[in-house]
């Protein structure tokens, strides 16, 4: 199998799962249409590739680590849908679609998130395939990187940046935690669900660091000058906002020179490790991404 037909067989088996996750008649539907409506909404499902990847690189079996990359997939996709806010950054567009709060409003929207959080950790929990000790390192994992010292903390110094002049250090602080930190435990906790050897998990930890800024920086040229039908989001958002991101410090040209930079040291970083090859073709892959 090649590398591109694992990556689409991998997202194929998290598509399917997903559909699943929230298949009965639930009570309050239009709360569980709306979590639904932004969790099936497609996307690349690269935080739960990661998760299954890092798991079968460090020995494990990445069926077993399905809720997991479910569930870090349900936390992401609420960080999107509370991103879009009117009082966030304000989006009508997402994964190609109206944004939540267009479709659902902004409590329904608000909700939606808060319900997709709680469930990525009752999906964790319920896991019973798993010794108990590697579902709680993963789930504990996952927590410190979602909340106030990770993701959430992340988006919290992007919102208090609108509108002022940053540093290279305070971009690379802010974007470091709002995308890199759930990038890093997609990688870790695939390796903790595996039993893996703390040198692996250190590598996969120091990898997708890497990755979540080379990701963080792409994402922030595509802003600038990608195409709004292929990102399935609007362009011109961070500007409209007035963010400082990393192309306003360093230019396009800039910019992708540190992708590649940054994508280099992701590799290097699995050097000594075994079974990288996927994980690096993903890396180098992601750094010419148009979406
Ligand atoms: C978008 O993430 C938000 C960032 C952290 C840049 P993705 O680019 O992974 O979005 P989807 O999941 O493919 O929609
Ligand atoms: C958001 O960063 C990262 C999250 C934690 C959701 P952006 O605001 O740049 O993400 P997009 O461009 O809207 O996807
Ligand atoms: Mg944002
Ligand atoms: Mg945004
Ligand atoms: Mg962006």
């Amino acid at each position: 199998m090649t590398h591109q037909e694992q990556l689409h067989a991998d997202q194929t088996l998290i598509e399917s799962t997903l559909r699943t996750c929230f298949s009965t008649r639930e009570p309050r539907s239009d709360l569980y249409d709306a979590m639904q409506y932004s969790l099936l909404a497609g996307g690349k499902r690269l935080r739960p590739v990661l998760v299954l990847e890092s798991c079968r690189m460090c020995g494990g079996n990445p069926a077993a680590a399905l809720p997991f990359a479910c569930a870090i997939e349900m936390v992401h996709t609420y960080s999107l849908i509370h991103d879009d806010l009117p009082c966030m950054d304000d989006d009508d567009l997402r994964r190609g679609q109206p944004t939540n709060h267009k479709v659902y409003g902004e409590a329904t929207a608000v909700l939606a998130g808060d319900g997709l959080l709680t469930a990525a950790f009752e999906m964790m929990l319920e896991t019973k395939e798993l010794p108990q000790d590697r579902i709680l390192a993963a789930a504990a994992c996952l927590a410190q990187a979602a909340g106030g010292r990770g993701m959430v903390g992340g988006q919290a110094l992007d919102m208090a940046g609108e509108g002022h002049a940053l540093s290279l250090t305070e971009i690379e602080e802010l974007q470091r935690l709002k995308t890199g930190s759930l990038l890093s435990a997609a990688a870790e906790m695939g390796c903790l669900l595996a039993g893996g050897t703390a040198e692996q998990q250190a590598g996969l930890a120091k990898y997708a660091k890497r990755l979540g800024l080379a990701f963080q920086i792409r994402d922030d040229i595509l802003d600038v000058e990608g195409d709004s039908a292929t990102l399935g989001k609007p362009v011109g958002s961070d500007a409209r906002s007035e963010k400082t991101t990393f192309v306003t410090l360093k230019g396009l040209k800039g910019c992708q020179d540190l992708v590649e930079q940054l994508t280099q040291e992701a590799i290097d970083a699995l050097a000594t490790l075994p079974d990288s090859q996927f994980l690096c073709w993903l890396a180098q892959t992601l750094a010419a991404r148009n979406k």
